[in-house]
């Protein structure tokens, strides 16, 4: 009985060494632990054994039991423990991996700049209005006192759509339209694409952008004109720029002005980007001409008014020194990310 109850163990102990999952390990111990198991079957047979042996042989079975019961949770303390550790470093996170960072977005240079002169011009009591990029030979022209016959038509090489439709040239539309359907005092920007029949180059572009603006009211002066403008500049150069008018033409303000600004690259000796003249011409602008003002009804004994159109892309080369409109228009990430927190790097 006693070889019989050693070669149990060794086949226990060899057994359970092999065990990999519970379902193993819990057929084990009903094998050798559970009631209709290998030991149990062992101690019946003490019955045939003489009354003097019995304890020694009870002492061992026991032994061979706790062995065996001592094994079992040995081997269940450490099938649980891999499994955590398993699961430990299953769920590792390195702390000092580099994190990863989603890049916000950013406002491209053309809207940076618009929205600074928003805010300008709001501060100045200016609403903002829209108009559309499609319009009528009326709104583009012929209200603006550009007859079909006039030359000034030249100035600005037009895509046609239809007999009386057109992209418009000029945001010059947006006085019309409002003056149509406000009264004065107006005071209104409009900032939009406009369209010419150029060829791309560094400095043209067939699609850019205007900021128109008109100011009607009752003692509307040059004065009022030159304050506002020179304030704008100033606000969007800084304080030491200066500001130059000089006589111009345009059918729909009289007098006419075209405005330059001392070259923010340079501040006026002349460099490359003003081409050696120390100034940038930024704006046509003028007073609102009588006959403009009384084809919208309104009255020009009474009322007079300013108007100007500024160049949102020269602004914008100019004050973040880009040597190339078409840098605007490619939308190159290299060059929008330069702009990433509204100002460039
Ligand atoms: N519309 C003119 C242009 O495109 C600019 C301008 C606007 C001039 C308003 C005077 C008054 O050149």
């Amino acid at each position: 009985m006693k070889e019989k109850l050693e070669a149990l163990r060794s086949e226990a102990m060899n057994d359970i060494a092999a065990v990999q999952d519970e379902q193993t390990l819990d057929a084990w111990r009903v094998k050798y632990l559970g009631k209709k198991g290998a030991l149990t079957e062992i101690l019946r047979g003490m019955g045939a054994l003489p009354a003097e042996e019995r304890p020694k042989m009870g002492q061992l079975v026991n032994e061979v039991r706790a062995a065996f019961e001592q094994a079992f949770a040995e081997k269940s303390d450490n099938m649980k423990n891999a499994a955590k550790n398993a699961r430990l470093a299953a769920e590792t996170v390195d702390v000092t991996m580099p994190g990863k960072t989603n890049k916000g977005g950013s406002l491209h240079p053309l809207n940076q700049t618009l929205a600074d002169m928003i805010d300008i011009f709001q501060s100045m009591g200016f609403d903002v209005v829209d108009g559309p990029e499609i319009e009528t030979d009326h709104y583009n022209f012929e209200a603006l006192n550009v007859p079909a016959d006039h030359p000034a038509r030249d100035m600005q090489d037009t895509f046609y759509l239809a007999d009386n439709l057109l992209l418009r040239t000029q945001t010059s539309a947006a006085q019309i339209r409002t003056m149509e359907t406000r009264k004065p005092p107006i005071r209104i920007i409009c900032p939009g694409r406009v369209y010419r029949a150029d060829e791309v180059d560094a400095t043209h572009s067939p699609v850019f952008h205007q900021v128109e603006g008109l100011v009607v009211d009752k003692g509307i002066t040059m004065c009022d004109l030159k304050g506002v403008l020179e304030q704008f500049a100033h606000e969007i150069y800084g304080k030491d720029t200066k500001v130059r008018f000089r006589p111009s033409f345009f059918p729909f303000t009289e007098p006419s002005v075209e405005v330059d600004v001392s070259c923010p690259e340079c501040g006026g000796k002349g460099c490359r980007v003003c081409k050696g003249e120390g100034w940038i011409e930024i704006l046509g602008a003028g007073m609102v001409h009588p006959r403009v003002l009384s084809g919208c009804g309104i009255d020009p004994e009474e009322y007079s008014g300013f108007a100007f159109g500024i160049g949102l892309d020269r602004l914008t080369t100019t004050r973040y020194k880009i040597s190339d409109i078409r840098l605007l228009f490619e939308n190159d990430l290299r060059f929008l990310q330069q702009f990433e927190g509204g100002n460039v790097k």
